[in-house]
């Protein structure tokens, strides 16, 4: 048995960091300009390239892009250099959550990822993060506060009983209490009966990694996350959550049975797969998580990238779940010398 790296994610936690912050300037250069493809694609192809240059074994187990055919990274994917002596790390990434708000040039845009690590070196790191297809997932999302001693919130419980103690826990009335919600037709019963009990419903209409880590932030102004969205965002919220001691309970949702007949059969699911209520602590697990942010447009979590005469400024976050270290990083881009490493070209492009 090898012994153990000292911290190993701490030799390549900043490149990381790197990695978001390409995936985001890539994205900038298409804000606002109605095309989120090709947004998506610009994200992606800088993050492969920047992991290209990583001292990483990295292998991708949940990514984006089969729920909707974007052109993402994907499930299984191998990245960074493979050398012999590289970290092995599990990884899930999103280049861009948010493509149509970047598309359409709105708040609330990221890029964004997550990777593990095992305390061994000669440990597999692939189960660190679960094998869920890319789907949809069921989350209800709250902070440190909510989720600390007895009376904790419920998948199973209805949304009347988790208001009740998100409210009791933050000694708050629960018509004061603020949720997000994707604006989405099949979100209709959960907001009808949030606005019913008096809750101020915060409506977003894309980007849930950032709105179900909102409730873990201080002065969010967001108390709880509720409603349907993607399976890669609920595992890469988990580990933002997880590190920042707050939780998200997720289920998969297929939308209909032609879906939960996919994947019963083509997915390798069983029915106690798709019934299962998963934790922060199950979906990234171990100590040596991280979790990795850069703001594309304002969210409440990071600011969106700006431009300071020769700079392009950008703010991401990195947070690691061994010691709960959260670390805002403002990065000065000169852009008469900043180059990004697109995958496709392999070569250094002027941003
Ligand atoms: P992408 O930017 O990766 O397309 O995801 C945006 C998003 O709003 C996620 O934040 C959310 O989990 C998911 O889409 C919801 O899916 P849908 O738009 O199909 O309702």
């Amino acid at each position: 048995m090898t012994a153990p790296r000292h911290d190993p994610e701490r030799k390549i936690d900043l490149d990381l960091v790197r990695c978001t912050e390409n995936a985001a300037l890539a994205a900038w250069k298409w804000f606002g300009k109605g095309d989120k493809n090709r947004a998506d694609f610009a994200a992606t192809d800088a993050m492969r390239g920047m992991f290209s240059l990583i001292d990483c074994k990295g292998l991708v187990r949940i990514g984006e892009g089969r729920k909707d055919d974007a052109p993402g990274i994907f499930t299984d994917e191998k990245v960074g250099t493979w050398e012999e002596d590289a970290v092995p790390i599990a990884i899930a990434v999103d280049p861009i959550d948010g493509t149509t708000l970047t598309a359409r040039g709105l708040p609330g845009a990221i890029s964004v990822l997550a990777a593990a690590s095992c305390d061994n070196s000669d440990d597999d790191p692939r189960d660190l993060f679960p094998t869920i297809p890319s789907h949809y997932m069921e989350k209800i999302a709250v902070g440190p506060r909510v989720n600390e001693g007895p009376g904790r919130i419920r998948l199973e419980a209805t949304l009347e009983e988790n208001l009740d103690i998100v409210a009791l826990k933050l000694n708050k009335r629960v018509e004061d209490l603020v949720v997000v919600v994707l604006d989405r037709p099949r979100h209709e019963g959960i907001i009808s009966t949030l606005r019913r009990c008096g809750c101020g419903v915060r409506l977003i209409s894309d980007g849930d990694v950032a709105a179900a880590i909102a409730p873990s932030l201080p002065r969010s102004g967001v108390d709880l996350y509720v409603g349907i969205g993607g399976s890669p965002e609920a595992v890469l919220a988990s580990a933002a959550i997880k590190c920042l001691g707050g939780q998200q309970l997720s289920r998969m949702w297929p939308k209909n049975e032609e879906e939960k007949r996919y994947l019963l059969e083509k997915e390798g699911c069983t029915q106690a797969d798709l019934d299962r209520v998963w934790t922060v602590e199950e979906m990234a697990l171990g100590d040596r998580v991280i979790f990795v942010a850069t703001g594309i447009s304002d969210s409440p979590m990071l600011n969106g990238i700006r431009y300071d005469g020769r700079h392009c400024v950008t703010e991401s976050i990195l947070i690691r779940a061994r010691n709960r270290t959260v670390r805002r990083i403002e990065t000065h881009h000169d852009i008469s010398r900043k180059t990004i490493r697109f995958a496709s070209s392999g070569a250094e492009t002027r941003l």
